[in-house]
């Protein structure tokens, strides 16, 4: 079979080739013989000459005399040259009056005479082709006649015939050659070819990073291509392996157990998942608002174990033991979470300082400036080792599994690496990741790009966010970067950057506990005064500027301007959830939002009907829930988000298969969430239409659209999510265990 193949590859240079060289052949040959006639023809009328000369002298002397013999003889003496056939003379006159007895009978004086200018002449007569010239013969500058020699041109025929006959060859022998050799050369080139695909599908081809090229170099962009294939083919299989389990928490405890040392994990991040918090002198526990809290706390409870956050609610410390521990979810305790104390001060420096006024704004371009401080960095520094003891004082073995969670904790990989060297450490950064020349800006880009490379995998919502990462660590650091692996080593260390869009629990935590939306609607309408067939929209957000919620508000004025027939009919309920207040940054988008809230207001409300209302305050999540049901549609115009939850809540929360998303294209969520109305936020009458057209959209296709993202959210759940991380987790220690065990042999 190879050598067939192999045959059909020759072939397929060879034929080509040798088409062509016929095609030269054949164009070749009438060139040559007309070149080498044109050469021969110079020769003959050169000899002419040269005998003419010769003979001039002795037939001026003899012509006087008249003497035919003696000039016949002359002429004849001539013809012994075995070329030259006959020799005559012309006179004045035009007539042939001496000539040599094989002088042929079809020329005469006069049939040359026109061309007797010309020194080549060629006639074909009966007996072949013959070379006629005409010389003059002059005394004192006087013509008394012409000499007419007459060549024998047959042997032209001859040597042309050889001339055609070499040529041929030639063109056969050179043929026969360069096959042979491009024969060679592609057998070389597909036998080489062969053998790097063949190492490909052996498996050095997927995760190989520090793997010799095992092609030549010429071959290696395609080889680079086949090993991109050959992962998308891998990560789809996967993908359909992954679809064929429904994710479950149950499936991810099995997954855990099975492929990674014990079931308990450790999770780090900045925000913790319950707050303990003073309400009129009463204990109260809420959990905050925020991306990474919702899709990492189903988790937690699936595989248990401990999450370690900063303890920020007034009554945290009074809630938790001599460890600083606290069983959670309260009402039906799973796991642990620890709480970690911060000072005012770190707090302002390591929080609201390195990370929100400098990695932020820094990561989301929306268009506010960073703010790098060095006691800034100073408290981050600090923050991130005290979470990395705080990681190995939890940790119950040596090579714990430890999930990082977002930009407060880039340091904290490397640090981590450093205290328990065999940890798995899955860090997951929950925001954009900026292109090269935007993170170059923070002035300690060096050091946190080395701390998050201390992770065993490093996940993005995004490959745009993965590629923007390798190509900052690839300008920044000196490392090895596989790009068809996506895998970076630095010093040793090995990390899978890989993208994992993140997602919500399914089925959601209140599924069947819930009224019907058509009764949660009529509720809510009533409790805001509002008709019974008002239209609703909503909007659920932390208050931050990155977040599109001015924008989304111009759009909402721009559309009861282009459409007043809905003035008095529909209104916007903006959930807004305090976030970070203490940062003038916010305080001042806080304070813009309720002006032009102000503003709308005043020009649309009707009948006590305003257009916007905007509750800047905490809801926890049923009560969001409660709102998403009830809303015709649900508005996300984030002007850069990572990948958005709360757009696959509103999914999640219509059961009733009703409702419309508009949705930024700027979200990790636009990435997943086709069905959506997709707008580009700057865009206000583009915003303002998605908004109309939602509003209005026929029942069936609000069915068919949402029918079909809630399949997309419920296939592409957080347990997947979770589940993708541990399996690639698992993978990468099994390679690791593999690679020391073939060191030591
Ligand atoms: C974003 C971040 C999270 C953070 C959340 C809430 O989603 O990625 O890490 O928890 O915002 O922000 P906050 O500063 O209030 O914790």
């Amino acid at each position: 079979m190879y050598g067939f193949r192999s045959l059909k590859l020759s072939l397929r240079f060879v034929l080509p080739l040798v088409a062509a060289l016929g095609l030269l052949a054949f164009a070749v040959v009438p060139l040559v013989d007309r070149l080498t006639l044109r050469w021969s023809v110079r020769d003959m009328d050169m000899r002419s000459r040269l005998i003419t000369s010769t003979l001039q002298e002795p037939l001026l002397e003899m012509l006087p005399q008249n003497d035919r013999q003696k000039i016949t003889k002359l002429l004849q003496r001539a013809t012994q040259d075995e070329r030259l056939l006959a020799v005559g003379f012309c006179n004045q006159e035009q007539k042939l009056v001496y000539r040599t007895p094989a002088f042929p009978a079809d020329i005469s004086c006069g049939s040359i005479r026109d061309d007797s200018e010309k020194t080549l002449h060629l006639v074909n007569l009966p007996q072949g082709p013959v070379h006629v010239s005409v010389n003059t013969i002059e005394e004192n500058g006087t013509q008394i006649g012409s000499l007419v020699l007459v060549h024998d041109m047959s042997y032209m025929v001859r040597r042309s015939a050889d001339t055609r006959k070499y040529v041929i060859l030639l063109f056969i022998v050179l043929g026969v050659v360069v096959s042979m050799i491009t024969v060679f050369v592609a057998h070389l080139s597909w036998h080489g070819w062969m053998e790097g695909v063949r190492a490909m599908l052996r498996g050095e081809g997927i995760v190989k990073p520090f793997a010799q090229p095992a092609v030549a170099s010429e071959l290696q962009p395609l080889v680079s291509d086949l090993k991109t294939l050959m992962r998308s083919l891998d990560a789809e299989r996967r993908m359909a392996d992954d679809s064929t389990i429904t994710w479950s928490p149950d499936t991810l405890r099995k997954l855990l157990h099975k492929q990674l040392t014990g079931e308990k994990i450790i999770v780090v991040s900045n925000r913790e998942p319950y707050i303990h918090s003073k309400v009129d002198g009463e204990i109260q526990v809420h959990r905050p608002a925020s991306g990474l809290v919702t899709a990492v706390e189903p988790v937690m409870r699936a595989c248990s174990g401990t999450w370690i956050a900063h303890g920020g609610g007034d009554a945290d410390r009074e809630t938790v033991d001599a460890g600083d521990r606290v069983m959670v979810p309260p009402s039906k305790p799973e796991y642990n979470l620890r709480r970690i104390w911060l000072t005012k001060e770190e707090e302002k420096g390591y929080y609201y300082g390195f990370s929100n006024e400098g990695l932020w704004p820094l990561c989301h371009i929306a268009h506010v400036r960073p703010t790098f401080r060095t006691s800034d960095w100073e408290q981050y520094v600090k923050i991130n080792q005290r979470f990395a003891d705080a990681v190995v004082t939890e940790a119950d073995s040596d090579n714990p599994v430890v999930l990082v969670q977002d930009y407060h904790f880039a340091l904290l990989p490397g640090m981590i690496r450093k205290l328990l060297p065999k940890a798995t450490i899955i860090t997951f950064w929950h925001i954009p990741w900026p292109n090269p020349e935007s993170f170059g800006i923070c002035p300690w880009r060096e050091e946190l790009l080395k701390g998050m490379l201390g992770s065993t995998i490093l996940g993005f919502h995004t490959p745009y966010h993965c590629k923007n990462f390798l190509e900052t660590v690839d300008r920044y650091l000196e490392t090895r970067i596989e790009h068809e692996s996506s895998t970076v080593s630095r010093r040793g260390q090995l990390t899978l950057v890989e993208s994992y869009p993140i997602s919500i629990q399914w089925p959601p935590p209140w599924q069947g506990t819930l009224p019907p939306a058509e009764q949660t609607r009529s509720e809510i309408l009533a409790a805001l005064g509002l008709p019974p067939d008002h239209l609703l929209g909503i909007g659920v957000d932390r208050m931050d500027y990155t977040k599109g919620i001015l924008e989304r508000f111009n759009a909402v004025e721009r559309m009861l301007e282009l459409h007043p027939e809905l003035v008095g009919r529909f209104t916007f309920i903006q959930i807004a959830a305090p976030s970070r207040s203490a940062l003038e940054e916010y305080q001042a988008f806080e304070a813009r939002l309720h002006a032009l809230e102000e503003r709308i207001n005043q020009r649309f409300t009707t009948n006590d009907h305003p257009a916007i209302i905007l509750k800047a305050e905490h809801h926890e999540p049923d009560q969001v829930t409660r709102y998403y049901r009830a809303a015709q549609v649900c508005m996300v115009t984030s002007l850069h988000d990572g990948m958005n939850l709360v757009a696959k809540e509103y999914v999640a929360a219509r059961d009733d298969e009703r409702g419309v998303l508009v949705l930024s294209q700027f979200t990790g969520a636009a990435n997943e969430l086709y069905e959506a109305l997709i707008v580009n936020p700057y865009h206000v009458e583009q915003t303002a239409e998605a908004l109309y057209e939602g509003l209005t959209m026929p029942e069936y296709e609000q069915q068919e659209r949402m029918r079909s993202m809630r399949t997309q959210v419920r296939d592409f759940n957080v347990y997947r999510w979770a589940g993708r991380m541990l399996l690639d987790a698992a993978r990468v220690r099994q390679r690791e265990k593999l690679a020391v065990r073939i060191a030591q042999n």
